[in-house]
């Protein structure tokens, strides 16, 4: 029996100045939070993106909620996003009060597109939050021409696919408002946990920082006495918005500060590693990968695949269980269609007419896959899917 081979629960390992960073701000004791690294972070992320503003956050979903509150989304609003992500990418839509709209996604790229958009767009619709899926980035320009159109706020979902260009810019510098995480299943991660929103207007991003944190604000105006009224004011970070808190500590700062330098790298040879897998899958028919169109770039977070089974009427299904049982080879399906949840059911939006989107969840396939997997384990997980498959056409 071979040994089991399953999604790597850290996707990239730290290396040992990555630890050592840790350590070094520990030390220091300058303070745990909100600090010098976060600041620095938030400069260098920004430059590497190339937006107007950056703004540190405790993970990818709070940074989405700010998204919704700056843009004032509220009951009676239309937000149009897509069934197939991972749930973060609408929950903080859906908690605004405003009704959510499940556009289909491309069969090809797997992405919501302008032409699965459009026919959701209403005079109520005010938002559109692209989900750049599995590190694939979306083909954003007539995304942004359809949304400049109709005056709607675009969001990019870049958790998947930090560092990823297109058409020569980055994702999180496309769209009005952007959101990253740094979970320890995303291409980098922050120690676990840890975010980034990306903002094209710089005021957003100070409305961002005023609700950051509990409205905690510098007083403006020089005072008498340092003391008082008292050591900080508190502020209503806009008329009528409530502040939360959403930061992200300083350790993980310093440590996303050292990731974004070999982020390009990272991607690289994970874009590597896909050619690698994607080259010994070839000769299988049945199995077919993302499209990744021209200027789109993909840092493949995830190496997904759809299985149209075999012509004996084998599916998808057959598939993962002989591949767990007999192969030990453990993958799994990503997404379950939001609207078919009972979280989103029960709010109301159980239904949508995404037949792509149907189509892809009943017949995916998600492989094992972190950085660094080496070609001896790519060509041994290759050989066991091609085994199965042989044996699926056979039974
Ligand atoms: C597409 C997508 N959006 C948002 C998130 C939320 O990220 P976080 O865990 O940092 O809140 C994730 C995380 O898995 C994701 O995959």
């Amino acid at each position: 029996m071979r040994g089991m081979i399953e999604m790597a629960a850290i996707q990239t390992r730290l290396l040992p100045e990555e630890e050592q960073a840790v350590l070094r701000v520990l030390r220091e004791g300058k303070t745990l939070s909100t600090g010098p690294e976060g600041a620095a972070f938030e400069k260098e992320f920004g430059e590497f993106i190339g937006c107007g503003d950056a703004v540190a956050v405790c993970n990818a979903t709070a940074g989405l909620e700010l998204c919704a509150v700056i843009s004032g989304l509220k009951k009676g609003d239309e937000v149009i996003l897509p069934a197939h992500t991972f749930v973060s990418s609408a929950v903080p839509f859906g908690r605004t009060g405003a009704t959510l709209k499940w556009a289909d996604i491309d069969p090809d790229t797997r992405l919501i597109s302008a032409k699965t958009i459009e026919p959701l767009i209403t005079s109520r619709t005010r938002m559109v939050v692209v989900v750049h899926l599995y590190g694939l980035c979306a083909d954003m320009d007539p995304i942004m021409e359809l949304a400049r159109k109709h005056r709607l706020v675009v969001v990019e979902d870049c958790a998947q696919a930090p560092g990823a260009h297109y058409r020569g810019r980055r994702v999180g510098s496309l769209g009005d408002f952007a959101c990253f995480s740094f979970h320890t299943q995303k291409n980098i991660t922050t120690l676990g946990e840890g975010g980034m929103m990306t903002l094209k207007d710089k005021q957003n991003g100070t409305l961002a920082r005023r609700l950051r944190w509990m409205g905690n604000w510098p007083f403006e105006e020089k005072r008498e006495n340092y003391w008082k009224p008292a050591m900080g004011n508190i502020v209503e970070p806009a008329p009528g918005l409530w502040p939360s808190n959403y930061c992200m500590a300083e350790p993980n700062c310093a440590v996303g500060r050292l990731l974004i330098k070999r982020l390009d790298a990272i991607n690289a040879s994970r874009q590597a590693q896909a050619k690698k897998i994607k080259g010994l899958l070839a000769d299988i028919p049945e199995l077919s990968f993302q499209k990744i169109n021209d200027g789109c770039e993909h840092v493949f977070h995830l190496m997904s695949a759809r299985f149209d089974g075999t012509k004996d009427g084998k599916r998808r299904d057959d598939l993962i269980k002989l591949l767990h049982e007999k192969y030990s080879l453990k993958c799994i399906v990503q997404y379950w269609p939001l609207y078919r949840s009972e979280l989103f059911s029960k709010f109301g939006f159980g239904k949508a007419e995404v037949p792509n989107t149907d189509q892809f969840f009943d017949n995916m396939i998600s492989f094992p896959w972190w950085s660094d997997m080496g070609n001896e384990l790519l060509e041994d997980m290759a050989e066991r899917i091609r085994d199965a498959v042989g044996e699926l056409r056979e039974s």
